[in-house]
């Protein structure tokens, strides 16, 4: 387990499963992700986690409340990269908890874990120019905006424009 005073990084447990079901079935979430989720039954998040806990280039955890545990939503480091000891930033934390700077401490905490404990040299993110809160949170924590993806993404009949960041561990 990684803390970061209040916020904690543990391996999923299988009563993670109805917040991850919550994370899944939010499709404004899911669209801000730029995810596109198919099947959102409980089998098949289960299988979702499944995948994620079992596959060698990704690091995936739940970030939650250092003292009671609770599920207060997820990171991961995908598509890792040994030689160039890089990968790519994901976080989802649940509506009702934002803005209480719990996605900043999970990143910070997992900043910790891809240094020390992946010997990762870099952290490299795509989000949508239009999300807000998530730019603001990877300019706080040190995040250099280094690219732009011109209407990238696909949304209601038009497509928005991607923002590449990276930040050196
Ligand atoms: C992005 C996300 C992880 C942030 O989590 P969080 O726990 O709310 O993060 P924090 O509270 O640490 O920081 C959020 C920052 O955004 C700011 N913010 C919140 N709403 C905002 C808005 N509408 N416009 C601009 N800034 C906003 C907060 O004030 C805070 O900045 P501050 O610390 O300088 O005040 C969360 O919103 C989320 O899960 N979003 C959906 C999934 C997603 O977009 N993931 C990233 C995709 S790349």
């Amino acid at each position: 387990m990684i803390v970061v005073n209040s916020v904690a990084l543990r391996q999923p447990r299988s009563d993670d499963l109805a917040g991850f079901c919550k994370i899944r079935r939010d499709r404004e979430m899911q669209d801000q992700l730029m995810a596109v989720v198919q099947d959102t039954d409980e089998n098949a998040v289960a299988d979702w986690i499944a995948r994620k806990a079992s596959s060698k280039d990704l690091t995936f955890l739940v970030v939650s409340d250092t003292a009671s545990e609770q599920f207060l939503g997820y990171v991961q480091i995908s598509s890792i990269h040994r030689e160039s000891s890089s990968g790519y930033v994901g976080i989802a934390i649940l509506k009702e908890k934002r803005a209480l700077g719990i996605g900043y401490k999970a990143l910070a905490a997992l900043h910790s874990y891809a240094k020390l404990k992946l010997r990762l040299f870099k952290l490299i993110l795509l989000v949508r120019a239009d999300n807000l809160p998530a730019n603001k949170l990877y300019t706080n924590i040190g995040y250099r905006r280094v690219g732009f993806l011109e209407k990238h993404y696909p949304r209601d009949n038009s497509r928005v424009d991607v923002f590449v960041y990276e930040c050196i561990l």
